[in-house]
């Protein structure tokens, strides 16, 4: 047995193992269940008593040769990938982080700036009823957002799409008494054709805020805030407007300034940006959902979000935000 072992030995040494996987055929070879190192233990139990120290570390002496022999190939795999100019004991690189999306970076810091008021984030429906986008709100039979032009019905006349977030505000009125300080992200629908400027799904985010003794005063301070925190903008102006559900309603434009080209594009030349429709809730409306307009009033506000993300981002076109362009995404990287 000596002798076999012998050489074994001397055919060990005399192979080379260069690379991982001669290294691993060479190991299944000598060390594997039915390798050769195997048969010589199961032979080694029959040497002779005084006979096995010797035998013994011989067979040691075998085992660690092949050891050697293995750990020597994954050695020389390092070295030539050394040697190929790659740094193995450089820091790995930053893990590839995805990024947000330009609507969801907008939306989370305009619920963030109203959260530090007070305003708590409420969500409602995308299919909805008559009631809660229409009748609620004080749309009269005839107006002509409840028409197919421009409202997507899923079955029948009472199962649509909302088309604004303000049914949210039904809903919550119907819920709950006062006071409601809320906002109300969301997807809206309309039956438009897709532009540059509009789509037939886009996003919102409406507020409502009612209790004892809520003037326009409110309204306007409240606005304001908002346009300081999110714009950086200290004014404003309320144009007057219409909506069913606010008497008196009104527009609001932040001043943005005229200095450079892009102020000139984004403002329409006029300096100021159209940023959201609000008003004070028609009493009718409050009454409607339940809510005593003698003793509460409150104020409503909504906004596109997507306008404002153009703006805010230099977007010129609102389709970009549906496409899911990487290209378009990966700017955004940076922020969260
Ligand atoms: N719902 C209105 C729209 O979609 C916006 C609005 C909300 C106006 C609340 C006034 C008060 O245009």
């Amino acid at each position: 047995m000596i002798e076999k072992i012998q050489q074994l030995l001397s055919e060990v040494e005399a192979q080379s193992v260069t690379n991982a996987d001669a290294a691993e055929a060479f190991r299944i070879h000598y060390l594997g269940r039915k390798g050769v190192l195997k048969d010589l233990t199961e032979e080694f139990k029959a040497v002779p008593n005084e006979m096995k120290r010797e035998v013994g570390v011989l067979l040691n002496t075998l085992k660690n040769e092949i050891q050697q022999k293995i750990e020597g190939a994954k050695g020389d795999d390092q070295a030539v990938a050394t040697s190929s100019g790659a740094d193995l004991t450089r820091p790995a690189g930053d893990l590839p982080l995805g990024s947000r999306h330009p609507i969801s970076i907008v939306r989370r810091e305009i619920l963030d700036i109203f959260s530090r008021i007070g305003f708590t984030v409420c969500e409602g429906p995308e299919v909805e009823d008559d009631w809660h986008v229409f009748s609620g709100l004080n749309f009269p039979p005839e107006h002509p957002a409840r028409d197919m032009q421009d409202t997507f019905f899923v079955e029948g006349e009472d199962r649509l799409l909302r088309t604004h977030t303000s049914s949210v505000q039904v809903r919550e009125m119907e819920r709950r008494q006062p006071p409601i300080r809320i906002v109300m992200p969301g997807r809206v629908f309309r039956n438009e054709a897709v532009s540059s400027r509009s789509h037939c799904a886009f996003h919102q985010i409406e507020g409502l805020y009612i209790d004892k003794d809520v003037s326009f005063a409110d309204l306007k301070q409240t606005l304001l805030y908002f346009a300081k925190e999110f714009f950086g903008k200290a004014e404003i102006r309320l144009r007057p407007s219409y909506f069913p559900f606010t008497e008196p309603s009104a527009e609001m434009d932040v001043y943005w300034g005229l200095e450079t080209e892009v102020d000139h594009r984004i403002t329409k030349g006029t300096g100021w940006l159209e940023v959201l429709g609000c008003g004070m809730v028609d009493p009718a409306v409050l009454e409607a959902s339940g809510i005593d307009s003698k003793v509460y009033s409150g104020f409503a506000f909504g906004m596109g979000i997507e306008r404002i993300a153009m703006q805010r981002y230099q977007i010129g076109d609102l389709r970009m935000f549906f496409e899911n362009d990487l290209r378009f995404l990966k700017q955004f990287s940076s922020v969260s």
